[in-house]
């Protein structure tokens, strides 16, 4: 028996959070050969079903891998893939990077903080969105970039913004 099949979990008593959910998460971990090593990986499954990584469920893989849950935690804090708060349908990410910023990566954001109605790590109003501001994601020769989920927008203008959210918000019936 592997060690995380040996501890006991129980389900948090969360109403919010589905319990299938931690049902989906506990045998995606029972169903790992090892889990040295993993946390990182156990945590991307866990922010796919979840959306997001709430104290009950950062609690939740460390006890069923045996760990402290300031582990867990330090993890979660210093990736800024994962967050703790629930996000929007779609993630826009602005790089703030070095190659970015000289670019103007400081006014795309204050732009489209402007089109959204919100400060970096907040939602709109209708769920759609969440912007967060990111480091380097590797592309610099695009710079200045934003991402809306996987898709890259290289060379990103102000004047660009408005027309790429509203392709998502035509997407989703909101315009
Ligand atoms: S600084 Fe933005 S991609 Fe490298």
């Amino acid at each position: 028996m592997t060690k995380q099949q040996a501890i006991s979990v129980t389900t948090p008593m969360t109403q919010d959070l589905p319990k299938e959910k931690f049902d989906e998460l506990e045998t995606f971990i029972d169903q790992m050969e090892t889990t040295k090593g993993a946390l990182i990986e156990i945590l991307h499954k866990a922010q796919n079903l979840f959306g997001y990584l709430p104290r009950d469920v950062q609690l939740f893989v460390a006890r069923k891998l045996g760990i402290p849950g300031a582990e867990v935690y330090g993890v979660v804090s210093f990736y800024s893939y994962f967050t703790t708060k629930p996000r929007g349908k779609y993630t826009i990410s602005c790089c703030m990077g070095t190659a970015c910023f000289v670019r103007g990566a400081d006014k795309i954001i204050e732009r489209l903080k402007e089109i959204l109605g919100i400060e970096s790590n907040e939602i709109t109003e209708d769920g759609l969105f969440t912007l967060i501001d990111v480091r380097c994601i590797g592309a610099c020769g695009l710079a200045p970039i934003v991402k809306v989920d996987e898709k890259v927008y290289g060379r990103v203008k102000e004047e660009e913004l408005e027309d790429i959210i509203n392709t998502y918000r035509l997407l989703e019936g909101k315009k």
